[in-house]
């Protein structure tokens, strides 16, 4: 069988095409990364980098889970990396205290929370503000927090999806940048769902960052 077409996509559309890649602004947009998993939002996010479809730069990525294999792909792909582990923290404050001190230390200008499975508190939230961005495998307001995507199965809904969004206190709310959608089929699973809503969380990630610093420098100027 092949592959369904994506039902819906980009939540703006008179803003962008699908394949539209917003024009590079002056100053490359200095990126820490946060993740806690494998990574793959990590590389696609180098890779639009590495393509020009992103003008940016990583300056770090933390990882708060030391078997992430987050870890070996910065390795991998030479980005400077930091590991940062919750369970050593006494609070969420004191965590993101120290991710705060890392990411400036780091010269860090936006904070992209790539597959970061932690609650952020207001610390981190102040130290950047209006430039946290996270993505979440849902189309949110839709299955918020865990297992978003075994959410998604269990309610019947027959089109999820995933989402960037600013980042605010509540989880995962926030203004929403871009969202992609993904048909659920008959007798899906998690993984293979997951899976496809990957495909086009890669889609959407790098262009939502570029769209959100687009909108930022016309609003705030450089
Ligand atoms: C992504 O699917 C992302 O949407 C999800 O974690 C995965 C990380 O994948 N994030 C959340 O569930 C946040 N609530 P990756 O490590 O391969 O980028």
């Amino acid at each position: 069988m092949t592959e369904p077409t994506v039902l819906a996509t980009f939540a703006t559309p008179s803003l962008v095409a699908p394949d539209h890649q917003p024009a590079p602004s002056s100053n490359p947009l200095r990126l820490g990364l946060l993740a806690s998993g494998s990574g793959s939002n990590v590389e696609v996010i180098a890779q639009a980098i590495a393509s020009g479809q992103l003008n940016a730069q990583i300056q770090v990525v933390i990882y708060n889970n030391p078997t992430a294999k987050v870890a070996e792909r910065a390795e991998r792909l030479g980005l400077a990396k930091l590991l940062l582990n919750h369970r050593e923290f006494a609070s969420r404050a004191a965590l993101d205290q120290a991710i705060v001190a890392a990411l400036k230390a780091h010269q860090a200008d936006w904070v992209i929370m790539a597959g970061w499975m932690r609650i952020v508190t207001q610390d981190l939230i102040d130290a950047f503000p209006r430039r946290i961005l996270n993505i979440h495998p849902s189309l949110l307001p839709s299955f918020p927090g865990a297992n978003a995507v075994e959410q998604a199965l269990k309610s019947g809904v027959k089109i999820t999806g995933c989402t960037v969004h600013y980042v605010e206190l509540a989880v995962d709310s926030g203004p929403i940048i871009i969202q992609a959608a993904v048909p659920i089929l008959p007798n899906d699973t998690s993984e293979a769902l997951h899976q496809r809503i990957q495909v086009q969380e890669h889609r959407i990630f790098p262009l939502a960052i570029a769209l959100a610093a687009q909108s930022d420098a016309a609003i705030y100027g450089e």
